[in-house]
């Protein structure tokens, strides 16, 4: 079997030291170019993307490689993920071709497969991508699946410690209101990492918005290995509270999952509370703006807060690249 990078969770808090290291190697340009030797590294895309796409083209190029780009239903052919499925539908090949063949000609494949917001107890165990592991001789990277997204966890830890330094620090992941619901990834993502980094993290959502149970008991266990602390908070204001890192996303409801229009009604009555604004990071300890990106302006933060000094977006929207680097040069040296 060869080691994935599938969520930080299966990653020890001592691996993901060194690759935060490795990537601000790379980032000061310390760490030897053409690490990849010629070799294909496959990227293969269910869903839209600016960041990841890009900064996996570039990444792989910058290490001597070769990305193949690829898109199941577009570009290459509609993708089956079940086992035992009589394919006589819609679907043209199975997943246990596709990578195998994949691994014939690349030395790793990575891969974004957003959740379909349609049936959660089968999302919520990530099916396609662990699909692609299952049959996967070469190490698979998740590019942001149903359930995860530990690139840009990755990416967003190395922020923090670039702009605040080493060691603990206050931080609050809010939710924020989105006109439709949204994939739980990017939160998930950045509550593991930000519990196995030790630091203390505040997440802030209305009722009937929290993120998995099974995924908050590792958050809780990994923060009680680390020494973090898990605070969940009800009262957005309440919550920026000398905090020093401000992470906002939006994300849909597990009890209305699927039920798009019953989501949307349910949070109409967040929208004018749940959104950064200045007055809500005057409450902060002088705290920095985070945002995966893409985000819509004036809904989830104003232009106040995200053209401000304290946002720092596009420095975390760069650090994909260090950090992507480093976990390729990991998974295939
Ligand atoms: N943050 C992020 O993954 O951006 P893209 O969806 O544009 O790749």
């Amino acid at each position: 079997m060869p080691k994935h990078f599938l969520t930080t969770g299966e990653w020890a808090r001592e691996e993901l030291e060194g690759l935060l290291e490795r990537a601000l190697e790379f980032k000061r340009a310390d760490a030897r170019a053409d690490l990849l030797g010629g070799r294909s590294i496959a990227l293969v895309f269910f869903n839209p993307s600016l960041r990841t796409r890009a900064s996996m083209q570039v990444g792989v190029y910058e290490l001597g490689g070769n990305a193949v780009v690829l898109e199941p239903g577009g570009t290459t052919w509609t993708l089956e993920h079940r086992d035992g499925t009589v394919m006589d539908g819609d679907k043209t090949e199975h997943v246990a071709e596709f990578v195998r063949v994949l691994g014939r000609y690349c030395a790793a494949i990575g891969i974004r497969t957003f959740a379909a917001l349609k049936n959660w107890e089968e999302e919520r165990t990530d099916p396609i991508l662990n699909a692609f592991a299952k049959y996967s001789n070469v190490p698979v990277i998740n590019l942001e699946s149903a359930m995860h997204h530990p690139c840009q966890a990755l990416a967003d830890m190395m922020t923090i410690r670039e702009k605040l330094g080493v060691g603990r620090k206050k931080v609050l992941l809010t939710w924020a209101w989105h006109p439709k619901p949204l994939p739980m990834a990017v939160p998930n993502s950045f509550a593991l990492a930000s519990a196995q980094m030790g630091h203390d993290l505040v997440i802030a959502h209305p009722q009937g918005y929290e993120l998995d149970e099974v995924l908050m008991e590792d958050i809780r266990r990994q923060a009680a290995g680390t020494g973090g602390r898990i605070t969940i908070e009800h009262d957005v204001d309440k919550a920026f509270d000398g905090v020093e890192v401000v992470y906002a996303k939006s994300w849909g409801s597990k009890q209305l999952y699927g039920m798009p229009e019953k989501d949307i009604a349910e949070r109409a009555q967040y929208r004018a509370e749940w959104i950064v604004d200045e007055e809500k990071m005057a409450r902060t300890s002088d705290g920095i703006f985070m945002h995966c990106l893409p985000v819509r302006r004036n809904v989830i933060v104003t232009d106040g807060v995200i053209d401000s000094q304290s946002s720092v977006v596009i420095d975390q929207a760069e650090n994909r690249l260090h950090v992507q680097k480093a976990i390729m040069t990991k998974l295939l040296h």
